[in-house]
């Protein structure tokens, strides 16, 4: 299995994702890695720390760095573990990268998505969205964080177009997606609603 988690900084992925690998270890019987992007491998910090805290870049410049951190993910990371019949579960990937890049001035969402495209990058089996309301998750990255990132830096109005951006994504392909509507939900509650629903499509791809 390969299971992408998505949504707007501040909306709990990680700490879902960690839950999620055990629940699959378990479930499947096979050892399960989770990752992350940008920098997911072995000295992908460097080009994580340039992307997220560097100066601001021209959004394709920052675009082509996001897929040039992927291709090296996916080469030296995803493609090698599954290969190995691992499961993968990774934080943000093709759809973070259509979310947040399309959600610039420069950049329109039918020419990013033609560039993610051409990547050809494999696509997971199922996509996760968290989707939790904007000044929910703002708030919980500005208690968490006195150092934020570029992304985090720009706050609500960038969070709630990418937000809309996510749900119009998910929307789009419904067959791939569990949504999980995280609003007023408690952790557990968040874990119980993604679990029942990926019981569904496991038991379905059996
Ligand atoms: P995170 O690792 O804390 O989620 O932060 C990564 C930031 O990078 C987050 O603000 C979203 C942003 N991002 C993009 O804009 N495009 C991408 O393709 C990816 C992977 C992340």
């Amino acid at each position: 299995m390969f299971i992408t988690m998505e949504g707007i900084d501040g909306c709990g992925k990680s700490t879902q994702s960690a839950r999620l690998a055990e629940w699959l270890e378990a479930e499947t019987g096979r050892k399960t890695i989770r990752t992350y992007e940008p920098g997911g491998w072995p000295e992908g910090d460097s080009l994580r720390e340039f992307i997220l805290r560097g100066k601001k870049l021209g959004d394709m410049t920052e675009l082509l760095l996001f897929l040039a951190d992927r291709a090296e993910h996916v080469k030296r990371v995803i493609l090698p573990s599954l290969r190995q019949g691992l499961n993968v579960i990774c934080e943000r990937y093709n759809d973070s990268t259509l979310a947040y890049q399309s959600s610039g001035q420069e950049l329109n969402p039918a020419h990013v998505r033609r560039i993610i495209r051409s990547c050809n990058f494999p696509e997971p089996n199922v996509k996760i969205l968290m989707d939790i309301s904007p000044e929910i998750a703002m708030s919980r990255v500005k208690s968490r964080s006195s150092n934020p990132d570029k992304f985090e830096a720009e706050g609500l109005p960038l969070m709630r177009t990418v937000s809309s951006f996510y749900r119009l994504i998910a929307e789009d392909q419904k067959e791939k997606y569990i949504v999980i509507k995280c609003d007023g939900l408690s952790e557990d509650e968040v874990f119980a609603s993604m679990i029942a629903a990926l019981e569904g499509r496991l038991w379905r791809s059996r």
